[in-house]
């Protein structure tokens, strides 16, 4: 198949990194990009990548560019179909994503403009923390069409649901399905109703205790690695989730996926950016699926819903 299509992955931290790489090896770009503000880092990164061509038998190249917060070096990002941001600073052990807010809102900010400057169609992928509020910011600051901008978060989500039903039980991940929606934070909603193995409700399955302790350490699984590891936060699952939206924009594949989109009416909630099942083409989001939950679910939805867009509407003056 041929070699289509350019992403750009701002920020060369281990995030970044990992997602760069992860697109290129996919083997269906024709370039991937990897920035940073980090002199050399990016550029000595995309060197190293790009020897790993010939072993793992992928053609995508890698670029690295320096850039800087005025604009400078963001010419190697021109045209992207799709732009991945993980600039920001991860969690530190103890702290919640919010605690991020200040401090990212300019890094994130300066970034979707320079990025709106160079790719005016692209579609955005935010993983900066608050994810949720970092995905409304970058919607702001870039002015593009809301279903252009979306977050990641949903997948990450989903993907340690499944993994510790899978641990639990004693089977195999693809034997299970599971679902989140709602905040990547305090309101994340963990939606057992939809939730499977082998085709068979999770109810029938593990006790309502059992349950509600995997939905707690789901709820928790970002904070859980963070204080394991000391510095820095998650990015093995996050990359794998964050390249995955990727490769469906780059594919127009009309997967559905659990991500960070912009809701209008979908169960009684209107204008915010929430964690939503949502149909993935080119343009970004095709639309928002509203998919069947229970009373309760869709209650926890909505208390989600206001917690995050009490803190979007603080993001515009960050
Ligand atoms: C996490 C961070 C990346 O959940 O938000 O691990």
């Amino acid at each position: 198949m041929a070699l289509k299509g350019k992403v750009t992955v701002v920020g060369a931290g281990f995030y970044g990194s990992t997602t760069a790489l992860r697109l290129a090896e996919y083997n269906i770009f024709e370039t991937v990009v990897l920035t940073d503000i980090v002199e050399g880092k990016p550029e000595g990164l995309a060197l190293d990548m790009n020897q790993s061509r010939p072993i793992e038998g992928f053609e995508t190249k890698i670029i690295g560019a320096t850039t800087t917060p005025d604009g400078a070096g963001y010419e190697a990002t021109a045209n992207s179909d799709v732009v991945v941001i993980t600039a920001g600073l991860p969690r530190k052990p103890g702290m919640s994503r919010m605690d991020l807010i200040g401090v990212n809102a300019g890094i994130v900010r300066g970034v979707a403009e320079n990025i709106a400057k160079h790719s005016p169609s692209a579609v955005i992928i935010v993983v900066s923390n608050p994810l949720d509020e970092m995905t409304a910011l970058a919607q702001l600051a870039t002015g593009f069409p809301k279903h252009q901008v979306m977050g990641q978060a949903g997948m990450l989500d989903t993907a340690r649901f499944t993994n510790f039903v899978a641990e639990k039980v004693g089977v195999p991940v693809g034997s299970v399905k599971t679902l989140t929606l709602g905040s990547h934070g305090e309101t994340m909603v963990p939606v057992p109703s939809r939730c499977t193995v082998d085709g068979k409700p999770l109810s029938e399955i593990l006790s309502e205790a059992d349950i509600a302790e995997l939905v707690d350490r789901t709820r928790n699984g970002g904070a859980e690695v963070v204080a394991l590891l000391k510095t820095g936060s998650a990015y093995y699952a996050p990359s794998a989730a964050a390249a995955r939206m990727a490769k469906a924009v780059i594919e127009d594949s009309g997967a559905i996926m659990p991500v960070c989109a912009w809701v209008e009416g979908q169960y009684g909630i209107e204008g915010v950016y929430l964690g939503v099942e949502a149909e993935i083409g080119k343009n970004g989001i095709r639309k928002v699926i509203e998919s069947s939950l229970t009373a309760s679910e869709v209650e926890a939805l909505k208390v989600a819903a206001e917690a995050v867009r009490a803190k979007q509407a603080d993001v515009k003056d960050l």
